[in-house]
């Protein structure tokens, strides 16, 4: 990492200081010797101080950012690149922002006709000024037990809690509040949990399969996330083709509401009475061996260079259209 980036190489962003480091680096090198094979040139790089001045120096041909959590996935980086004028793979910094903002995206999806677990978003001082204890009490009132903790804008699961009883609500919110001001509790759906990424390569926004989660402990934390063998896949999940066309349509919409591009994940549950809940999307999905969109990208028949390869294409010339429609304004 750290090395000149040769002119029409794509440079892959991975690693950053979010808590989600270790995984963005793993994403990083998947996706770079996906990418290599399909004979692209590829630069892996961290997020330091030294980006700038070497992003200045060797424009790439594009950015593809593997950056999860904070600043990867906020849009903070993305700001950077626009600053730069150098075309990225993904969602534009105002989409990034509301989409990893959970209770913005929340809102939004929930406008588009998605339903998501009914929600209360606090942030750490109104326990502070209120009474931690009337405010917590008031909270198991409305979502009843179990109820999830977790960070407004996190990833990974961390800072994430199933809350079972009113005695573990403390412990829960001091977890998330270590990742946050703002803590988001729902109502807990249990249910079966699914995956599926969204590509647009430039025809349009489409799903592809959706990828069962079964964790072997319950719960798919940060271990069962990143253990390989500790959580069980199926894909294509094994959905009724209504239920397969539902979360199709559902994660598209998501894609869409928030304006998003290329490439996005979205997380739902699937209750026992056949119900979509939307829980979350991902504009920098995970890309490492134990990750969902590798395992949908492969089930759909395609290959992961490929399909990285061709949203290289797509932002590609989106910025070249971008660059041609500017001078056509300046000239007219
Ligand atoms: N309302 C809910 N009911 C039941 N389980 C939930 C609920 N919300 C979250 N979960 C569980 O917690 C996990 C983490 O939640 P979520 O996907 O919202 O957080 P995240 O930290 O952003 O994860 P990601 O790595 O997918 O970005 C989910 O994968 C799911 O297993
Ligand atoms: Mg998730």
């Amino acid at each position: 990492m750290g090395a000149p980036v040769p002119p029409d190489s794509v440079l892959v962003l991975a690693g950053g200081l979010s808590h989600e480091r270790d995984v963005s680096l793993r994403s990083g090198r998947r996706v770079s010797e996906a990418l290599r094979g399909t004979g692209v040139e590829v630069v892996e790089r961290d997020v330091d101080a030294g980006l700038l001045p070497a992003l200045r120096a060797d424009r790439p041909l594009c950015v593809v950012p593997m950056l999860h959590g904070e600043t990867g996935e906020d849009g903070a980086i993305r700001e950077i690149l626009e600053l730069l004028d150098i075309p990225y793979v993904g969602a534009t910094p105002a989409a990034s922002r509301a989409a990893f903002d959970k209770p913005v995206a929340k809102t939004v999806v929930t406008r588009a006709g998605l339903r998501t677990p009914e929600s209360v978003c606090l942030p750490h001082e109104t326990f502070r000024e209120l009474g931690a204890a009337d405010v917590m009490a008031a909270l198991v009132e409305r979502l009843g037990l179990p109820l999830m903790v977790k960070p407004a804008r996190s990833g990974s699961a961390l800072g994430c809690s199933v809350v079972h009883t009113a005695e573990q609500l403390p412990g829960a919110m001091v977890h998330a509040f270590a990742y946050g001001a703002v803590a988001l509790l729902e109502r807990f759906v249990s249910g079966t949990e699914v995956a599926l990424p969204v590509i647009d390569d430039g025809s349009g926004p489409r799903a592809l399969p959706a990828v069962a989660i079964k964790p072997d402990g319950g719960l798919y934390d940060y271990t069962a996330r990143y253990t390989a063998g500790s959580t069980e896949f199926e894909v294509p999940a094994p959905l009724s083709p209504e239920l397969s066309a539902e979360v199709a349509r559902g994660a598209v919409a998501a894609h869409e509401a928030l304006g998003l591009r290329d490439l996005s994940r979205s997380d739902l549950i699937i209750d026992a009475d056949g119900a979509v809940w939307f829980l979350e999307v991902n504009v920098a999905p995970g890309f490492t061996e134990t990750s969902t969109v590798p395992l949908s990208i492969h089930a759909a028949g395609l290959d992961l260079g490929d399909v990285v390869a061709s949203l290289v294409g797509a932002a590609v010339s989106r910025h070249q259209d971008r660059d041609r429609h500017r001078d056509e304004e300046r000239h007219a």
